[in-house]
């Protein structure tokens, strides 16, 4: 019997997310070879040693690994700072590339990026944003497309990272690009996916009109050093008159909550509307209460498995992705122009080339 190609990849970040992925990746994909592991972090080959199969080669330099390790493809899970000299390096080489979201922490960059995945046709270039590949939101994705709740006008979403006492958050913001672009992002595309934000412009280029942030440190007062914020609130009018309004925070204290509500004229879909990790209750001297959800790797953990499946699959029999890099270049642009109008205490206005007119910096 032939046996079924795999696919040859390297993972590049150990990180929060890279050792989710680097156990996905070496256990649960029966269509990937994980060839090698990289990180540069002092400590990160112990890791891979103590938690990997020893035939995955590790590399403290990323081009050392993108060069040498066999790899047809690479996974950037990196610091989001990093990824777009990765990603750039890995296309140049003739690496499929996967890149976490988001591409940059800038629009100009993000344009780099995109013009260099777009000279290299052969190549797949997948950003995946999570909520996408999750069971519950492609079901509302469904209704949306048969028409049972009507015609959807807004999105509503919330996304509440549980409070770090070690004040994570804070070093982890320097290389983030702020709460909007790190985190919002997620909110920003869901409101894409579900709002049709192509249909009924009178200029294709500009799918938004404007947008407005606030944000508050509510808890980490040193996110302020780099121009961020523990709570913000986003407001999102696209051109074609649909409105995204989005809560990202990340002071919650009972765990993790990612809400999305569809708003349609015969109904509304409500996702992940109740954030209990599953349906037992505790009924004691406190009242009732349930265990929440702790954090977005447990409440998303199958579409970290589905968007590596597809990537494999996309490389292998050409099937087609979910997202694709002008969903990561919309978003980021949304994302970025919300970061701006939080730190300047503005709103973000679109040109007819559908660019947010920040006059400081993209
Ligand atoms: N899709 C999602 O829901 C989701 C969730 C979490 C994180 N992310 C994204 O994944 C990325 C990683 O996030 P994280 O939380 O794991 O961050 P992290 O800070 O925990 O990990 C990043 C890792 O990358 C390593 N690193 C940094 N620069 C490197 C380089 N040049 N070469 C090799 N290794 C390098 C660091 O040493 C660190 O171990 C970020 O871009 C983030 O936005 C996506």
């Amino acid at each position: 019997m032939a046996t079924q190609p795999r696919l040859k990849l390297a993972l590049i970040g150990l990180g929060r997310l890279g050792a989710i992925r680097a156990r996905i990746l070496a256990f649960q994909q029966p269509r990937i070879d994980l060839v090698a592991a990289c990180d540069t972090k002092p400590g990160s080959d112990e890791w891979a040693a103590a938690n990997l199969p020893p035939s995955i080669k590790f590399f403290a330099d990323p081009e050392d690994c993108m060069k040498n390790s066999g790899a047809e493809a690479v996974l950037i899970s990196t610091a989001t700072a990093t990824h777009a000299l990765l990603v750039i390096q890995g296309l140049d080489l003739g690496l499929h590339v996967m890149c976490e979201k988001p591409i940059s922490v800038d629009v100009i960059t993000t344009e780099e990026v995109l013009a260099k995945a777009a000279s290299k046709p052969h190549l797949k270039f997948l950003v995946p944003f999570s909520r996408r590949y999750d069971d519950s939101y492609r079901a509302a994705k469904q209704m949306v497309e048969n028409g049972s709740l009507g015609q959807i006008h807004a999105v509503e979403t919330s996304c509440l990272d549980q409070q770090d006492p070690t004040g994570f958050f804070v070093t982890f913001s320097a290389q983030s690009g702020g709460i909007f672009v790190d985190m919002g992002v997620h909110d920003i595309d869901v409101g894409r996916y579900f709002l049709d934000v192509k249909s009924g412009l009178s200029n294709p280029k500009k799918q938004v009109n404007r947008v407005i942030a606030m944000g508050q440190q509510a808890v980490y007062g040193d996110l302020s050093k780099h121009g961020d914020c523990d709570n913000g609130w986003g407001l999102v009018e696209f051109a074609n008159g649909k409105v995204l309004t989005t809560h990202v925070g990340r002071t919650l204290t009972n765990g993790f909550e990612g809400m999305t509500r569809v708003c349609g004229t015969k109904g509304h879909s409500v996702v992940n509307g109740n954030s209990t990790i599953n349906r037992v209750e505790v009924r004691d001297s406190h009242g009732v209460r349930t265990i929440t959800t702790p954090d977005a790797f447990v409440l998303y953990d199958k579409s970290f498995i589905n968007d590596l499946a597809e990537f494999a699959s996309a490389i292998l029999d050409n099937e087609p992705l979910t997202c694709y890099p002008e969903d990561a270049y919309e978003a980021a642009k949304i994302a970025t122009a919300l970061q701006y109008s939080f730190r300047n205490g503005v709103p973000v206005y679109f040109d007819d080339n559908g660019l947010p007119i920040m006059e400081i910096a993209k």
